[in-house]
């Protein structure tokens, strides 16, 4: 967390009522920021939204809507949550992904840079590596997305770089591993259903409302068969998020690609084991075959952000993901 008792501007955080967004607004309040939030409410639920952040309900491709915005509300730095996040999704519906997320961020980069926006966050993805040569995978190695989840968030990648070369605006586009658990205080959580998040997935099925999970691929070249992936507390996600923007500001002719994640890996598995252990309930585990576009293993090497930024982990242990991820789960199990 930053020390800064009030920024200069305000924060636009698009998708603020979604499950990163959310937190992001909640890292930013408590950080002393003003944060305004614009969401279609498709997939974001409005309760997310602390009350402190001032809540706008519409489209980033609405122009005129986020040009007021920016006016009104003192806009000086955008973070860009809002699109669309299911890969098989984005197989089956690619016109989908390349409307929510490449078309509309587009449009919405063309309002900052008219709004004289001068700083930008975008929520990337470890999706854009495709399969990697060799992990952990760094920033500059190749990135070859294999689904249209992936490519649509590097062609923003690519429309960034090019708009901050022209035009008096930076960016810092976050490359996020796997992200998972929820608030530490219980104020926000992965709410959607349906999710198709490995962790997400095992809290529900060990809380009773799933009656197992699948394990997709028992025959990787990995050290129990099981795919490993890196997975980062979404609460040290967030605080990502207000470094980068710190380091933005601090470094106004400088853009940033980096990876968040905590660079060690754990297996499906492991993740079972540890929903089982943090839960005290036993889950249905059912093989399955390999999910089509599976890398074995993926995890990120963050010596970047850790060079560039402030940013430490503070949360990278599983069990603590888990437990919180649980919390949430019982808290949502409440309210239906
Ligand atoms: C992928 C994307 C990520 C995106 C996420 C959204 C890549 C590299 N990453 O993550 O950017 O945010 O999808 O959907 O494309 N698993 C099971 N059973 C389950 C669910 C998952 O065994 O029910 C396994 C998967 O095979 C994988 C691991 O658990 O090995 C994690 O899967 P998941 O949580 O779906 O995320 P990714 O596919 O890694």
């Amino acid at each position: 967390m930053t020390s800064r008792a009030s920024g200069p501007f305000a924060v636009l955080v698009t998708g603020g009522a979604g499950y990163i967004g959310s937190h992001a607004v909640l890292a930013l309040l408590d950080a002393g920021w003003k944060v305004s939030v614009i969401d279609n409410l498709v997939t974001g639920f409005r309760e997310a939204v602390d009350r402190r952040a001032r809540f706008h309900e519409g489209d980033i491709a609405d122009e005129a809507l986020v040009a007021h915005i920016l006016a009104e509300d003192g806009i000086g730095a955008i973070m860009h949550f809002a699109g669309s996040v299911v890969v098989p999704e984005s197989v089956a519906d690619p016109l989908k992904y390349y409307r929510n997320n490449t078309a509309n961020s587009r449009t919405l980069i063309e309002s900052a840079v008219r709004g004289g926006v001068r700083h930008f966050i975008f929520s990337s993805t470890a999706a854009t590596y495709g399969i990697p040569d060799e992990i952990p995978v760094r920033e500059d190695m190749p990135t070859r997305p294999i689904n249209p989840y992936g490519m649509s968030k590097l062609m923003t990648e690519a429309m960034l770089a090019d708009v901050a070369a022209a035009h008096p605006i930076n960016y810092c586009a976050l490359r996020y591993f796997n992200v998972a658990g929820a608030d530490p205080q219980g104020r926000t959580g992965q709410s959607t259903a349906g999710a198709t998040h490995l962790i997400k997935v095992a809290v529900e099925a060990a809380l009773g409302k799933r009656s197992e999970v699948a394990i997709f691929g028992t025959d990787y070249s990995t050290p129990d068969g099981t795919g490993v992936r890196d997975y980062i507390h979404v609460a040290d996600l967030a605080d990502a998020h207000l470094h980068a923007l710190d380091t933005l500001i601090a470094l106004p002719d400088r853009s940033h690609i980096m990876n968040c994640g905590y660079g060690r890996g754990y297996s499906v598995l492991e993740v079972l084991d540890s929903v089982e252990r943090m839960s005290g309930n036993s889950i249905v585990r059912r093989m399955e075959p390999r999910r089509a576009g599976d890398p074995d293993a993926l995890t990120a090497d963050n010596a970047r952000i850790l060079a560039t930024t402030p940013w430490r982990p503070r949360l990278a242990d599983l069990d603590t993901i888990v437990a919180h991820a649980l919390a949430w789960e019982r808290k949502l199990g409440e309210r239906d």
